[in-house]
C-alpha cells in the first residue's frame, strides 16, 4: 500500500516538473497590453503595438483636413525625434498658437508616427488652427523614469528655442509659430507628461522667451495609493497601476510619488501649475476616471488662478479619442479641443 502510494506521488512530482519544464518558457506576468514579464526576467515591450503601423508623414495636404506632415530630429545625442504638424494655411501670415504634444501609452508603448496618432494629430492641427509638434519621447523598456520626463523637458526647451532662429531653426515652427499662445497636450502618460512640465515650469527657468498658454490633458494617467471616489473596484489590478514599479523603479513612495500623483502628500500645491488655462478631458468608463477628477478637484482647492475647463466623453473609456477615431464622442472631444485651442 505505502509503495503504491510512494509511486504515485513520484508519478505525480515527476508529472509536474514535466509540465514545468514544457511551460516555463511561457510562464509570464504580463500587464498588458504594455509590456510582457517572463519569468526568467526578460521585459518586452507587448506586441499589441504592432496592429497600429507605422505611417509616413503627409508632404502634400492631408485629404481631409488638408493637414501637412513632417519628421524631425530635435536631439542628435539621444536621437530625440519629432512629427510637426502644419494646418492650411489660406495665404495668411497670422502666426498661429504652437501644440507640444505627448502621445499616451503607460510609458512603454506608442508613437507620434504611428496611424492613430497620427491621424488624431492631423485632426486636432486643423480643429485647433495650432503648429504641432508631437514628441518621440523614449520608452520603456528600454529607458526607465524619469527619461520620457527629461525628453519632455529637452523638447520644451527646444520649441522656446526656435523663437531665436538659431542654427537648429524648424521653419513651420520658427516662422509661422507663436511663441507667446504655447500649448502642452497629451493623453494617458502624455498627459502625465504635460502636468510635470506644467510644474517643472514654474521652478526651472526655460533658456529662451516662451510662455506657456495652456494645457490640454486627455484621459490623464495618474495613480495613488489609498482610494478616492469612482475608482473601480479592481483599481490596484489594473495595468495603469501593477505598470508603475516597471516603468519607474526608482521612484520613491512608488504611486505616491508626486510625478504620478499629483495630489499625494508630497505632491507640490498645484496652485504652482504655470499656465493660463487647463482643460481635463475625462472619459466616463475609463478606471482612471477617479483619479482625473481628484486632479481637477486638487486644482479647484489649490488656489491656482487660470481658467480650468472640464469635459467627460459619455459611454466611452480610457484613450477614446485616439483608438476610436470615429466614436461620436471624438468628433465631440476634437471640436472642443480645438475651440480651446484658438480662444
Ligand atoms: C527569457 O524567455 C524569453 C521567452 O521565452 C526568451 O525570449 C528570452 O531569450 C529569455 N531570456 C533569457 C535571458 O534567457
Ligand atoms: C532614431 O530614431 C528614428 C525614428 O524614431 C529611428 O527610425 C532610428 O532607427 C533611430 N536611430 C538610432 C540610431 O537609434
Ligand atoms: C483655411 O481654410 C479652410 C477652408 O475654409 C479652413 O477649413 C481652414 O481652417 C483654414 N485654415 C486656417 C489656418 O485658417
Ligand atoms: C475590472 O473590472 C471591470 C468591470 O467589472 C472589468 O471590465 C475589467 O476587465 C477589470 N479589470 C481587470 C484588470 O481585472
Ligand atoms: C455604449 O457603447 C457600447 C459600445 O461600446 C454600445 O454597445 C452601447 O449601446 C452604448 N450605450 C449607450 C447607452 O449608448
Amino acid at each position: 500500500m505505502a509503495n503504491k502510494m510512494f509511486l504515485v506521488l513520484l508519478f505525480c512530482f515527476f508529472f509536474t516538473f514535466y509540465l514545468d519544464l514544457i511551460f516555463a518558457k511561457e510562464a509570464v506576468k504580463g500587464v498588458r497590453p504594455f509590456i510582457i514579464v517572463y519569468d526568467n526576467g526578460t521585459i518586452v515591450r507587448d506586441d499589441a503595438i504592432r496592429t497600429d503601423p507605422v505611417v509616413p508623414p503627409q508632404s502634400t495636404p492631408d485629404p481631409i483636413t488638408g493637414v501637412i506632415s513632417k519628421d524631425i530630429v530635435l536631439d542628435p545625442y539621444t536621437n530625440l525625434s519629432a512629427r510637426v504638424y502644419l494646418p492650411s494655411l489660406n495665404h495668411t501670415s497670422k502666426k498661429l498658437p504652437i501644440l507640444l504634444y505627448f502621445h499616451g501609452g503607460a510609458f512603454c508603448i506608442g508613437s507620434p508616427f504611428s496611424r492613430l496618432d497620427h491621424k488624431y494629430l492631423n485632426r486636432l492641427t486643423s480643429s485647433g488652427k495650432v503648429v504641432s509638434i508631437s514628441i518621440n519621447y523614449r520608452l520603456f523598456p528600454e529607458h526607465t523614469l524619469p527619461t520620457a520626463f527629461e525628453d519632455a523637458w529637452f523638447a520644451l526647451q527646444w520649441v522656446a528655442s526656435q523663437s531665436q532662429r538659431l542654427a537648429w531653426t524648424e521653419p513651420w515652427i520658427a516662422t509661422h509659430g507663436d511663441f507667446s499662445r504655447v500649448y502642452l497636450g497629451g493623453d494617458s502618460s502624455g498627459a502625465t507628461i504635460v502636468h510635470n512640465l506644467a510644474i517643472r515650469a514654474s521652478l526651472d527657468p526655460l533658456l529662451y522667451d516662451l510662455h506657456i498658454y495652456g494645457a490640454v490633458l486627455v484621459t490623464p494617467f495618474f495613480l495613488g495609493s489609498g482610494r478616492v471616489p469612482l475608482d473601480p473596484p479592481n483599481y490596484t489590478q489594473t495595468p495603469y497601476y501593477r505598470v508603475w514599479p516597471y516603468v519607474c523603479p526608482h521612484c520613491p513612495h512608488g504611486v505616491d510619488n508626486p510625478v504620478v500623483n499629483p495630489v499625494g502628500p508630497r505632491s507640490p500645491t498645484l496652485r504652482r501649475l504655470a499656465v493660463e488655462k487647463i482643460l481635463v478631458y475625462t472619459a466616463e468608463h475609463d478606471p482612471l476616471l477617479g483619479r482625473g477628477v481628484r486632479y481637477i478637484t486638487g486644482i479647484r482647492g489649490s488656489g491656482w488662478k487660470g481658467i480650468l475647463a472640464y469635459y467627460e466623453g459619455k459611454n466611452v473609456s480610457h484613450v477614446f479619442h485616439v483608438s476610436i477615431p470615429d466614436h461620436p464622442e471624438t468628433q465631440v472631444l476634437i471640436t472642443r479641443v480645438g475651440q480651446f485651442l484658438r480662444a
